[in-house]
């Protein structure tokens, strides 16, 4: 079971105490929530990074907090979850990310989400994993078109998003282990 994951740059890893703060500053920032229905209190925060927490604590695998190697700063999360239930393709497993805005540009999602979508099909024998995101999301798009996920055509509205909301429209790219065998290099 993976329970922490080396990459050239990164490690994904457990969560520690110190990550609370950085996690706070980036659920709380406008920038890197843009695509997100609302901004994240301290203790919505910490609620979710001790979710995070236990599912990996207790699965061995989940939303990793990703660190650099060189200096060991926190980045932010990258990881697989398990799709929550009132999603119209639950059940399932995700694949997520989310960065600290001063750590965007450098390719460490891209970094972070192949190596995770690699557990999940080689150790973890998933025979699918999805991405979502809101439709303006480009640049979350542009990861998942990265590790070699497709977008299928397939749109959901997101059932914990206001109808009124410009981000309630997603785009779902799935991927089934066979498809990234023909695609990972
Ligand atoms: C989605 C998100 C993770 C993307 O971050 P990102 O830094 O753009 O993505 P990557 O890590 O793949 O980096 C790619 C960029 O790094 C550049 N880069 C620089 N050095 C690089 C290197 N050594 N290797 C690869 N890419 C490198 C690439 O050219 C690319 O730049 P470009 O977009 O200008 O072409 C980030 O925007 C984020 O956290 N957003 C908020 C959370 C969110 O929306 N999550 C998804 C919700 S489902």
């Amino acid at each position: 079971m993976p329970t922490e994951i080396d990459t050239a740059r990164l490690r994904l890893r457990h969560w520690r105490a110190a990550d609370r703060e950085p996690f706070a500053a980036l659920n709380a920032d406008p920038t890197g929530m843009e695509f997100f229905p609302a901004l994240l209190s301290r203790a919505e925060s910490d609620a979710l990074a001790s979710r995070c927490e236990g599912l990996i604590a207790e699965r061995g695998w989940g939303l990793w907090a990703v660190e650099t190697k060189n200096g060991r700063e926190f980045l932010g999360f990258v990881g697989l979850h398990r799709t929550a239930p009132e999603l119209p393709f639950s059940p399932g497993i995700e694949i997520s990310w989310r960065l600290a805005a001063r750590h965007w540009g450098n390719g460490y999602a891209t970094e972070a989400a192949c190596a995770g979508l690699r557990v999940g099909f080689t150790q973890l024998h998933f025979p699918e994993i999805v991405a979502f995101t809101a439709v303006g999301n480009s640049t979350s798009r542009a990861v998942m078109e990265r590790i070699g996920m497709r977008h299928t055509g397939e749109f959901f509205e997101h059932p914990k998003v206001p109808v009124s909301s410009s981000l309630r429209t997603h785009c779902l790219y799935p991927t089934t282990r066979e498809q990234w065998e023909a695609t990972d290099t």
